[in-house]
């Protein structure tokens, strides 16, 4: 496996997507400090300083787009919760693919991008970024939520290599696997680990808000809303507020 590794770059998913044809499949970027660190809906991802992670998984596993890659990173999620779970703290999902402590704290956040030119799709880009060791005033200097960081939860410093060989470990066990079976192969599990579900939720789908009842999670991973009218809406993207 390729693994490629900046002291500094703007951000992991950015130099993936300008090289993705130089970059071989499974290939993992990772850089130990980003200075344009991008997140959903246009967000940035603000760098917490040396020791957390950021990195982008490069896969390549067709020329063309099956519905499962969208699936890819709920799949990571649930890989998160368990590799966070080995260091004694439980961590949920919140739809589509947060990890929470609590059901309230981010510690981690995935940006999945696909590049596809002349209708060829050249690989699929899913950066990761976990927020491993930083100080209190760090994770609440972060705008728009309330972050956490897995030493602040464990009382100590963690491991920045273990916890991504880790990670890379399991994330590939799997892969194949889950390439074949789609959301499906991991439902049980993102749903035994959801902190979203039977609760009231307005959700931010691109510059809309919608709101309603989260019944549950459809076999394909989208949200199954149900409206004030008694009306489900299904949601394949979008923001829970
Ligand atoms: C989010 O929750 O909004 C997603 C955040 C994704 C951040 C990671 S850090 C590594 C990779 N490079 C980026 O620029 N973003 C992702």
């Amino acid at each position: 496996m390729q693994i490629i590794k900046f002291e500094e770059t703007d951000s992991t998913n950015t130099y993936a997507k300008q090289n993705i044809t130089l970059l071989e499949d499974r290939s993992v970027v990772h850089a130990l400090r980003q200075t344009a660190g991008r997140g959903r809906l246009n967000r940035s991802w603000i760098d917490l300083g040396g020791d957390n992670l950021f990195f982008s998984i490069v896969l390549k596993p067709s020329n063309s787009f099956s519905h499962v890659y969208s699936n890819l990173t709920q799949y990571a999620s649930v890989i998160l919760c368990r590799i966070i779970e080995k260091y004694g703290v439980v961590a949920k999902v919140k739809w589509p693919n947060d990890v929470m402590i609590d059901g309230k704290r981010k510690i981690c956040g995935i940006l999945s991008e696909t590049v596809i030119e002349g209708g060829i799709l050249k690989g699929i880009i899913l950066g990761i970024g976990v927020n491993l060791n930083a100080s209190q005033s760090n994770v609440d200097s972060i705008p728009d939520r309330v972050a956490t960081a897995l030493n602040l939860e464990i009382g100590k410093a963690v491991d920045m290599d273990s916890f991504l060989n880790e990670f890379i470990q399991e994330f590939f066990k799997g892969y194949d696997e889950f390439l074949s079976k789609g959301f499906e192969f991991i439902m049980d599990e993102y749903l035994s680990k959801n902190c979203f579900l039977e609760k009231d939720l307005h959700v931010q789908v691109f510059n809309d808000v919608k709101s309603g009842y989260a019944k549950g999670v459809n076999t394909n991973g989208e949200l199954i809303l149900q409206t004030q009218d008694n009306n489900d809406l299904i949601l394949n993207i979008g923001d829970i507020l």
